[in-house]
């Protein structure tokens, strides 16, 4: 993975590994516990996890997917190619219901426990987060960040970071 020279790309390039991170653990979760068998939600490595998910796929990817295309996915659009623009905005809508769902079943989980009906729910929509997001950031990764790193101009990184610290903090 390649290092940005500008600051908000930068900030964008640490989510997705961060995000990364997360997700291979919970790729791991899901692979350590098959459909018949619900891992304890309150054991402590088993909670903290959880908590890392709904973090990340909760307010974390409603900022960053958001910011990508009120901010990038257009200025993209404009300099560089707009069929991937919208191929990357179009991945985004496909994985934010999934994203949202599966906040949804931890939240349950969290109060009353795994069943194996919603232990079987979760494994399936969290493999397909998973699968979809790690696709989608190596997309962002090796195609998107290095091209915007180009196409923006320096001037354009400090307004661009401003407006993103706003967008987290409201
Ligand atoms: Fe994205
Ligand atoms: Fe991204």
């Amino acid at each position: 993975m390649f290092t940005p020279r500008l600051g908000i790309l930068r900030s964008l390039h640490e989510e997705h590994v961060a995000m990364l991170s997360v997700l291979e653990r919970l790729e791991n979760l899901l692979a350590a516990n098959g459909p018949q068998d619900p891992p304890n939600s309150i054991e402590a490595g088993v909670a903290g996890l959880l908590d890392e998910v709904v973090a990340a796929l909760g307010d974390d990817v409603t900022h960053h997917y958001a910011f990508e295309e009120t901010h990038l996915f257009p200025r993209f659009a404009e300099r560089a190619d707009p069929r991937i623009a919208e191929m990357l905005r179009q991945e985004h809508e496909i994985i934010r219901p999934l994203a949202k769902r599966l906040v949804a079943i931890i939240v349950q989980a969290k109060a009353e426990g795994f069943s194996v009906a919603t232990w079987a729910e979760f494994r399936e929509t969290g493999g397909e987060v998973v699968e979809r997001e790690i696709f989608h950031i190596q997309k962002e990764e090796m195609g998107f960040l290095p091209a915007l790193d180009q196409i923006l101009d320096v001037d354009e990184d400090g307004p661009l970071r401003r407006t993103y610290a706003e967008m987290k903090d409201g």
